[in-house]
């Protein structure tokens, strides 16, 4: 029996050069050192032998099983070393790989416009008003002072909905109406910022839809100069200390007298180029003071109060910043030119 014991060790020892992987040595294990395994087997058998040959067996079953034991302890690092650096290697990154360029998303040139407006007219006591793109004839027209068959009226402008006297504003002026009836009797500056509608043939200089920022001050001492004065502190402001502003006389039937503001081009400074059709100014504004029939109309009495007001549009101002030839890239959702701001 002590044969078989030296044969099974010369055989387990040589199988275990050849164990490879963690399944293999498993394998091994249970054959031979396991509760199962053969050399635990032959230590059970010990009763079998004569006792006088009991101790000496017993001895060196026990010392072949130990130094097995201990050769499987060596194996198993080995091999759970070798395991490791396999699955490191497999799973190696190679941290000198550029990456890959994440998009992130920008706020669209018309929101950063809007929060420049807001900004500066902010620091002027110009606090937002936000008044409904839904109207009706009463608050967009009538109250405004159109006249009854004004062209603005017509058709070709307005979006009207199948709902009797629902339309969609055409322009921000109809805020003025309603600030006023919800701040009588005090002094009002506000601006309106928002989204207007025209019923228009899309094309590279109008859109459906574009926004305005309407201006409204309204109070006991408020002349032509205070108009004057803020819109051009207000240029100043949005295109630096050295702009020229000048004022237009126009016609808007909510105001009288009515004017519309340039300033000396941005991009050629005055000398003409294709922005500002070489007029070298560029248009910025509608503006005017109240109408006494529309102060009217808003609860204030015409001969206690004064007002002025203004109309802007950051979209027409981008363009004009940018060189934009095309309103429709506006909303149009295209990357190539939104990424470029
Ligand atoms: N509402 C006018 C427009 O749509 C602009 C404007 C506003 C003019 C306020 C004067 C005063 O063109």
């Amino acid at each position: 029996m002590l044969e078989e014991l030296e044969a099974l060790n010369d055989e387990a020892r040589a199988e275990l050069v050849e164990v490879a992987d963690s399944e293999a040595l498993r394998t091994w294990e249970l054959a031979y050192i396991g509760r199962n395994g053969q050399v635990t087997g032959m230590l059970r058998r010990v009763g079998d032998l004569p006792p006088a040959q009991r101790p000496a067996f017993g001895q060196r079953a026990n010392e072949v099983k130990n130094a097995l034991q201990a050769a499987y302890g060596e194996r198993e690092q080995a091999i759970k070393a070798a395991e490791l650096a396999e699955r490191l290697a497999a799973g190696a990154l190679d941290v000198s790989l550029p990456g890959r360029p994440v998009l992130t998303g920008g706020l669209h040139p018309t929101t950063r416009m809007l929060r420049r407006f807001y900004e500066i007219w902010a620091d002027m006591g110009f606090q937002v008003y936000r008044s409904r793109d839904v109207e009706d004839d009463m608050h967009n027209f009538e109250l405004l002072n159109f006249p009854p068959h004004h062209p603005a009226r017509d058709m070709q402008d307005t979006f009207f909905t199948t709902e009797k006297d629902v339309i969609l504003r055409t322009h921000t002026s109809p805020g003025q109406i309603r600030a006023m009836r919800e701040y009588y009797p005090e002094p009002i500056r506000v601006i309106l910022p928002g989204m207007c509608y025209r019923h228009e043939q899309i094309t590279a200089r109008s859109e459906v839809q574009f926004n305005q920022v309407e201006g409204l001050a309204v109070g006991r001492n408020i002349r032509m100069t205070d108009l004057k004065g803020t819109i051009a502190e207000f240029a100043r402001r949005m295109y630096g200390s050295d702009r020229q502003v000048r004022f237009r006389a126009s016609y808007f039937p909510f105001t009288e007298p009515s004017m519309e503001v340039d300033v000396s081009c941005i991009l050629c400074d005055g000398a003409g180029c294709r922005v500002c059709k070489y007029t070298g100014w560029l248009e910025i504004a509608g503006s005017g003071m109240v109408h006494p029939n529309v102060l009217r109309n808003g609860g204030y009495d015409p001969a206690v109060y004064t007002g002025f007001a203004f109309g802007m549009g950051p979209e027409r101002m981008i363009m004009q910043k940018h060189g934009i030839e095309d309103i429709r890239y506006f909303w149009g959702n295209d990357l190539r030119f939104l990424q470029q701001f």
